[in-house]
């Protein structure tokens, strides 16, 4: 095993130091938040921090870097409040990362990555067409992380949008069913192939196969 301290970390250039940092936590999901501004413009941007807060109420957050540049995302979050999340697929992950270039504010961020838009009835937010599980969300409220500037943005599901193959009789969604991929570190993007599902664990038995 190779052993790196935490002042070895100091001493890395700075990519490397995101490139192990961002890569050590293990595989994290990969999401497409899709958003409109006040003006109309749409925006759509790549996070892998999206996380379950819980489910009763169905909640979910996710880390937006400092503010200190603008973020478009966050501004047209908190000026209409609502936003979709779309689950990222094998086959878009290029148009996918293309999305964490920094456009413009005015630029229509599906036109310049080539990802296609969906428009659902009665909901002026813009939805990745092709993705098989997509998410309606609002805004409910923010926390700073005082240690690095960023903030914790927790919001509620309002809807979800799920291509049937994906949904099992348990309302369990299997993901690799749609190709959804996962994120390594900053740049990296993997497949993903279920292995089994396992019933509930109890001290002193083990735990079944429920395939
Ligand atoms: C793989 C990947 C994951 C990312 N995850 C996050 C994230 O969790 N939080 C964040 O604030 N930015 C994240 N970014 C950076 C945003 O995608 C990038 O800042 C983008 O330009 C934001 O667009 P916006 O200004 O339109 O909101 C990620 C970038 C990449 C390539």
């Amino acid at each position: 095993m190779i052993s790196i301290s935490k002042e070895d970390f100091a001493n890395l250039s700075k990519i490397h130091r995101l490139n192990l940092i961002n890569s050590c936590t293990g595989y994290k999901s990969a999401n497409l938040i899709g958003t409109i501004s006040k003006k109309g413009t749409k925006n759509l941007a790549v996070f892998s921090s999206v996380t379950h807060l819980g489910s009763n109420p169905a909640l979910l957050g996710f880390i937006l870097r400092p503010t200190t540049v603008p973020r478009h995302t966050y501004q047209n979050i908190k000026e209409t409040l609502f936003f979709s999340m779309n689950a990222i697929t094998e086959t878009s992950i290029k148009e996918a990362h293309q999305t964490s270039a920094k456009y413009q504010e005015d630029i229509n961020e599906f036109e310049a990555t080539g990802l296609e838009e969906e428009c659902k009835e009665n909901i002026s937010i813009p939805f990745v067409k092709k993705s098989p599980l997509q998410l309606l969300c609002k805004y409910q409220n923010e926390y700073e992380i005082k240690e690095n500037d960023t903030l914790l943005i927790v919001a509620s599901i309002e809807k979800m949008y799920i291509d049937k193959l994906l949904l099992t009789n348990d309302f369990w969604i299997q993901l690799d069913k749609g190709n959804v991929v996962s994120i390594n570190g900053l740049d990296g993007y993997s497949k993903n192939s279920l292995i089994d599902r396992l019933s509930y664990a109890r001290p002193n038995e083990k735990s079944n196969s429920l395939k």
